[in-house]
């Protein structure tokens, strides 16, 4: 029995699910929660910022018993774009088939307002780190089209129309923070196609999909990009924003679960 498995007191969740900054809230709907502090979790790791939380949640959600993730380490904090290895890893071992990914993000469309959901259909990397770099073995060559699930998306979908919910699409664009993006960067990841910016969730995607996990990534947009409309975008309103947005993000999820 997995470490962790063993610690699910005999529940069998098939889907987990990270929580982005300040979204954090989604994990106290869980019901019938087992709550436990990464810190007891061989390899998880201890997020070091504020707006991050760090304990894994085992529960229902919707009738289904899912694994919420209240916290993720970036790349950004140690340069260790694979920070996230060890807890991927033990999720796949512990029966997980389906990995939701959530982020805030800054958006590149000045139609995408802040407060909105987008639903990621692709990424761009331009961190310029890859978390499979020093792995040896040919499953690193990890075939990357459809990284976002098209089954997943297809539910997410229809759960944001059974709730009324608008739900934008889009690619986002991965940059290695920590420092936000400058203006003329933005302009070009426009240019090359992107629809929104954030610090995370490629290389989570990178890793799930080798270790054969489906993936699905929902961003809420908590500012406009750097430059656009003027935006200076700074971490106290991807903050506030980010937890302004959170309840309809619960909404689509739990009606995401409750139909899966
Ligand atoms: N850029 C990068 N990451 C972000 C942003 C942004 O504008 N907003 C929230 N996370």
């Amino acid at each position: 029995m997995s470490d962790l498995v063993s610690k699910f007191a005999g529940r069998k969740p098939r889907s987990a699910i990270i929580l982005g900054s300040s979204l954090g809230a989604f994990a106290d709907s869980v019901q019938n929660a087992i709550r436990i502090p990464y810190r007891e979790l061989q390899g998880f790791p201890v997020p070091k910022i504020s707006g991050h939380a760090g304990e894994l949640v085992v529960g229902t959600v919707g009738g289904k018993e899912i694994v919420v993730l209240a916290g993720r380490a970036h790349a950004y904090e140690s340069g260790n774009a694979a920070v996230m290895r060890p807890a991927i890893e033990a999720l796949k071992s512990a029966g997980i088939e389906n990995l939701i990914l959530t982020n805030a993000a800054g958006s590149l469309d000045p139609a995408m307002r802040p407060g909105s959901i987008m639903l990621i259909e692709d990424h761009i990397n331009q961190s310029g780190m890859n978390p499979l770099i020093g792995q040896h073995g040919d499953e690193n060559f990890v075939p990357m089209t459809n990284a976002y699930d098209p089954g997943l998306r297809t539910k997410i979908i229809a759960a944001a129309e059974a709730e009324k919910l608008a739900l934008h699409k889009g690619v986002y664009v991965w940059y290695s923070g920590p420092s936000f993006e400058t203006p003329a960067e933005i302009k070009m990841f426009r240019m090359i196609g992107g629809t929104a910016v954030g610090m995370s969730t490629a290389p989570e995607t990178i890793l799930a999909r080798r270790y054969g996990l489906r993936v699905a990534g929902l961003s809420v947009i908590t500012n406009l990009a750097a430059g656009i409309e003027g935006a200076s975008p700074s971490h106290a309103e991807t903050k506030s924003e980010g937890a302004k947005a959170s309840a309809r993000m619960g909404q689509l999820l739990t009606r995401f679960f409750t139909d899966l």
